[in-house]
């Protein structure tokens, strides 16, 4: 009976996703943590439904009912059987569990061997409230990978010495990992092409909630006109106005008081050297998102606020 109800729970699970499973593996490393999360839903579920069970027959069974409640149960006084059983039995279970967690393991932590042109390193920075992205070309993205299809994406994840400790975590990549400032600390992934969701997913202030990224994956062709086009307009309004939505907008919208104040009447959206100083240094509450930003970095941002002064408000950020 407890098999049954277990197999019915898994199989619902399996049908709809209905939000009892992570979401659907886009990654080998993320299929083997799925696997192992359904392999250990199997024996907690027969064992939930046992329990429970037992509970139930037990309440049942030997209610008081018409009883008075001074008559005393029989007293029983060990039961080698039933001991060995219940000891020898979850021993069993751990050690099957045990067994398949380390035979998944080296899949989830070692990356497919590949050779050298089907792989690719980029480095993921977590700094308060965005995410950015180095290419091996020295290209930069912020709030949006894009990335290679079906090769070896090995990431490397930081965080700046000055900012604090985040989680880079796109689900259907599988596990998460720290941004810990002065640590390099290195995951990977290899998806086909589409686009999955991503975020920061330890607490970090303020904005955690909206340190969001998607990761945009392509084909490699596409990958490598993207890093190169990215490297040529290391300056340009592409980069920019990635930084305005993912670091400037995080806190500040033009129009109204936001985390931060309104930036719409602000002459600083045009006036790079007093930006440039906010930026590397913070201000107020403000951290100093930009602290080591390269000029082009400051140049992009500034190339993008210059547009959004220039014309009509709307609706940005
Ligand atoms: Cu970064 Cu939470």
């Amino acid at each position: 009976m407890s098999c049954a109800g277990a197999l019915t729970l898994v199989g619902s699970a399996l049908a709809g996703n209905g939000g009892l499973l992570p979401v659907a593996p886009s990654s080998p490393n993320a299929s083997r943590i799925t696997d192992a999360y359904i392999f250990i839903l199997i024996f907690t579920g027969v064992i939930f439904v046992g329990v429970e069970g037992a509970l139930l027959a037990f309440v049942i069974r030997y209610r008081r009912g018409k009883r008075a409640r001074t008559v005393e149960g029989p007293q029983i006084h060990g039961s080698t059987k039933l001991e060995v059983l219940w000891t020898v039995v979850p021993a069993v279970i751990l050690a099957v569990i045990g067994g398949f967690i380390f035979y998944k393991l080296p899949g989830i932590t070692n990356p497919p061997a590949a050779s050298a042109a089907d792989e690719t390193t980029i480095t993921v920075e977590g700094r308060q409230f965005y995410w950015l992205f180095r290419y091996p070309n020295g290209a930069i993205s912020v709030g949006t990978m894009v990335a290679p299809a079906n090769e070896v994406v090995h990431e490397d994840v930081v965080s700046p010495d000055n900012d604090v400790v985040h989680s880079w975590w796109v689900p259907a990549f599988g596990g998460k990992i720290d941004a810990i400032p002065g640590r390099t600390n290195h995951t990977w992934f290899e998806a086909p092409a589409g686009s999955y969701s991503g975020r920061c997913s330890d607490l970090c202030g303020i904005q955690h909630a909206e340190m969001t990224a998607i990761v945009r994956v392509v084909s490699p062709a596409a990958y490598a006109r993207f890093i190169t086009t990215r490297a040529q307009a290391a300056s340009g309004t592409a980069l920019g106005y990635e930084e305005y939505q993912h670091v400037c907008a995080t806190c500040h919208r033009l129009d109204t008081q936001y985390v931060g104040p309104s930036l719409g009447k602000d002459p600083l959206l045009t006036d790079r050297k007093n930006l440039e100083t906010i930026l590397r240094q913070g201000i107020g509450t403000m951290p100093a998102v930009g602290s080591d930003w390269s000029d082009a970095q400051i140049a992009a941002l500034v190339a993008y606020t210059k547009t959004l002064i220039g014309g009509a408000h709307g609706s940005t950020g």
